[in-house]
């Protein structure tokens, strides 16, 4: 083995370390640094004793045990720190060297950090690693883009590392240019942020509408876990529910009710909003966060605000099994708009996505990773040019399916006054994406009506507008019809 290092990792935190023993496991050299440090003493004393982890204290030193190309993985904390570091780092490198941000960073941010570093002769890669500490040290998913320059030369060392899918494929592979990656990561947890919603909304109805216990709720999670709902998040529920404080009762009742978030569930609710793409269930995940952190608020409001009183009187088993169904229908909504978002996006910043190796690279190692998404890759198998996940055949038919019960979960839900955003709004979504007619004609009239917007008429070719004088005061100038 040459006495230099493949590839660096910078940031010694639980991710970089993860990653760096996972790197290690698969035959790769890797040079270990940390901005303090002692950390990197630590580490080579600790988790890395035994390894051929190379340890060193600063960038020059970083840099002269590295083979060229030079790749470096940055493992820090997303935002100005990765600047700090390209700063520091880049004027140490040669042209063709590569540097790697691992982070969870924003997608303009490796946008911008693209072209700044080419214009360096140097080849960035944003990339998104989702599993936590246990995927980053088996196998996490690996959403690289950037420069495709730079692709080739980490290849090897991302897809060895790489959580596999059942069929064995890697769950890592190129997305696409300047910030692709972490665009499709950004998605990924947005996805995330919109199944732990759904989660929580099936928890509420069974404890409050129900009154099942944590024990029972596990069962059922657990139950969940061998069917369609086959899952990461759905199997650590199931284990969450059944885990005990050291009073013997159930921990998750013991934890406060207010969500912390940090920021790229927001972000793709932004980025959804800025493209025009209704990714309605990531939003309500997003603001159902919200409402939780406002505790004291709710505290007091729960003092003035009554609800209904009526307590669940039908069959709790069939109940139950209808949430079942409900929360797959929403589901499969949640990631039919995920993936209109990424098509939109995808014209937008001129990336050509593969939408199947997206969903292959979901499969697993990360937070979302389900046989669930095995289904989604058949489906852009069977077309790649599919529109929306909820017209396949198969989405299609599972939808019409459990149509009846998710109605009825809602309905039941309003009833009992148990909030459930993200459940009524995927609902809505499929009621609205399947009407041919929406009540739009009317909001067109109202803008025309107070602010001569002008509309189009179903009788009158598309993109030709009218106005009309609905009062007889107005005049005949309509305002300009652009739309944002
Ligand atoms: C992953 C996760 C991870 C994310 C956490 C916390 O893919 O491993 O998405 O990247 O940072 O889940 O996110 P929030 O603090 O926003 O919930």
């Amino acid at each position: 083995m040459s006495a230099l290092g493949d590839i660096a990792v910078v940031g010694l935190a639980v991710m970089g370390q993860n990653l760096i023993l996972n790197m290690n496991d698969h035959g790769f050299k890797v040079v270990a640094f940390n901005r303090t440090v002692s950390k990197v003493d630590d580490f080579l004393e600790g988790p890395a004793k035994g390894t051929n982890v190379i340890g060193v204290r600063s960038i020059e030193e970083m840099v002269k045990a590295l083979k060229k190309p030079r790749r470096v993985m940055l493992m820090v904390k997303a935002g100005g720190v990765v600047d700090e570091f390209i700063d520091a780092i880049a004027p140490h490198l040669e042209k063709g060297d590569i540097i790697i941000d691992g982070g969870n960073s924003n997608y303009d941010d490796s946008i911008r950090r693209t072209k700044s570093l080419a214009e360096k002769g140097l080849l960035f890669i944003g990339t998104g690693v989702s599993g936590g500490e246990e995927g980053a040290r088996r196998g996490p998913s690996i959403m690289p883009g950037g420069d495709p320059r730079a692709w080739p030369h980490v290849k090897e060392i991302f897809q060895a590392i790489a959580a596999k899918a059942p069929d064995g494929l890697p769950c890592c592979d190129w997305v696409g240019e300047d910030g692709a990656g972490h665009y499709v990561k950004m998605t990924h947890n947005g996805i995330e942020y919109g199944d732990m919603q759904l989660i929580c909304e099936a928890y509420q109805l069974m404890k409050e509408g129900l009154g099942m216990s944590a024990d029972e709720m596990s069962a059922v999670f657990a139950n969940w876990d061998e069917g369609d709902l086959d899952s990461y998040l759905i199997e650590i529920t199931s284990e969450i529910l059944g885990f005990k404080d050291d009073d013997g009762k159930a921990l998750v009742e013991k934890i406060l009710d207010t969500a912390g978030q940090k920021g790229t569930g927001k972000w793709t609710g932004i980025s959804s909003l800025n493209l025009g793409v209704p990714v309605t269930l990531i939003g309500e995940a997003v603001f159902a966060r919200c409402l939780s952190s406002i505790k004291d608020e709710r505290v007091q409001a729960s003092k003035i605000l009554t609800g209904p009183k009526g307590k669940f009187s039908g069959d709790k088993k069939a109940f139950v099994q209808d949430i079942e169904q409900a929360l797959l229908a929403s589901k499969i909504v949640s990631y039919a708009q995920g993936f209109m978002l990424l098509r939109e996006a995808a014209k937008e910043y001129k990336w050509n996505l593969n939408y199947g190796g997206i969903a292959t690279m979901w499969r697993g190692g990360c937070i979302i990773r389900s046989v669930f998404l095995g289904k989604i890759k058949e489906a852009f198998d069977r077309n790649p040019g599919l529109s929306s996940l909820m017209v396949d055949p198969y989405f299609s038919g599972v939808l019409n399916k459990c149509q009846a019960a998710w109605r009825r979960v809602i309905a039941t839900a309003v009833e009992l006054g148990v909030p459930v955003p993200a459940l009524t709004t995927a609902l809505c979504f499929f009621d609205g994406y399947r009407s041919e007619t929406l009540p739009h004609n009317l909001l067109q009239a109202q803008r025309d009506y107070f602010g001569a917007h002008s509309y189009e008429r179903i009788d009158k070719p598309r993109g030709e507008f009218f106005h009309t004088n609905w009062t007889g005061r107005g005049g005949k100038v309509a305002s300009s019809t652009y739309t944002v």
